[in-house]
């Protein structure tokens, strides 16, 4: 997300907005047709993935790739490294989605292509960028401005979701506010380098006594087998109780997905659920990243 300032944020906002209406008229050109994408994704996803193809389709191009890492010669008596098979999917397409267990990861291999762009569909610990484009994207079109939001990050502050958002919230004038989960905190001294990249955040405090001074209570997932207490955390449930007796009625709720236990399936028919469109937005916003990184 460094690689992105305000203008470029903002351009792809509008840029998602022409996406957005030309799916919901269903009114398409074909801007990338003969263009091909791969997907590389050495973890499991349910929306990155499908999400970056589809969008990829919509805009004219084809897509192959893996979905799994064991159906290459990555796995197995051949172990072939990642560097070598990204090497080969450089000489076959002019993007790559590449989501990574290793931090840092993708932008070592995209640093080593000759052809194709690269995006980074998660890394490890480290960012989530096109996530965050599609959670800043939700607070524009709900919002109509992000400059002025009161934001509260809860749960597992340690995901590389809410590493992408914080560098994205950067670009705005905005307060976030942070409380994790026990077990579920910014690694020590992780906390400086946050402070001076993003926007102050202020960490920890009561979430009772927070939510009514916010406009967006933004839920990381907790599906995370990286929990320092394990099987033992209890994230904090958002659910339709907690919400009408606690927040303002405007708040939005946001989360990436996929959900467990934080977020309650009750909060689904209610005001305050953003992250159905967030979730869906996902399309219009990688159709309009697509669309600007090929100049098309
Ligand atoms: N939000 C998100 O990254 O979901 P997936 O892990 O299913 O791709």
């Amino acid at each position: 997300m460094r690689q992105y300032g305000r203008e470029d944020l903002e351009l792809l906002f509008r840029t998602a907005d022409v996406m957005a209406d030309r799916l919901q008229r269903a009114f398409l050109r074909r801007p990338l047709d003969g263009r091909i994408m791969m997907t590389a994704f050495f973890e499991p996803s349910t929306r990155t993935r499908l999400v970056h193809e589809t969008a990829m389709l919509r805009l004219g191009g084809t897509v192959s790739g893996f979905a799994d890492p064991s159906v290459t010669r990555a796995e197995g008596s051949t172990a072939e490294s990642d560097e070598d098979i990204l090497r080969m999917l450089d000489s076959y397409a002019d993007v790559i989605v590449l989501r990574h267990p290793t931090t840092g990861r993708p932008a070592e291999l995209a640093a080593r292509l000759t052809g194709a762009l690269l995006i980074n569909g998660g890394d490890g610990t480290g960012e989530h960028p096109t996530q965050a484009m599609v959670d800043l994207y939700t607070l524009y079109r709900r919002f109509g401005s992000i400059d002025g939001l009161r934001l509260l990050l809860v749960n597992d502050l340690r995901m590389r979701c809410v590493n992408s958002l914080l560098l994205g919230l950067r670009n705005f004038d905005c307060e976030v506010s942070a409380v994790a989960t026990d077990g579920m905190d910014r690694p020590e001294g992780e906390e400086a380098d946050w402070a001076s990249d993003g926007p102050p955040v202020t960490i920890g405090g009561s979430v009772v006594e927070l939510l009514p001074k916010v406009d967006v209570l933004y839920s990381s997932p907790t599906v995370s087998l990286r929990s320092a207490a394990g099987d033992r955390t209890r994230p904090l449930t958002i659910d339709r109780r907690l919400l009408e007796e606690h927040a303002g009625r405007h708040l939005a709720v946001l989360h990436p997905l996929p959900r467990k236990g934080e977020l309650a399936t009750d909060v689904d028919d209610t005001p305050f659920n953003a992250y159905w469109a967030q979730a869906t937005y996902g399309v219009a916003v990688r159709m309009a990243l697509l669309t600007l990184m090929f100049d098309a």
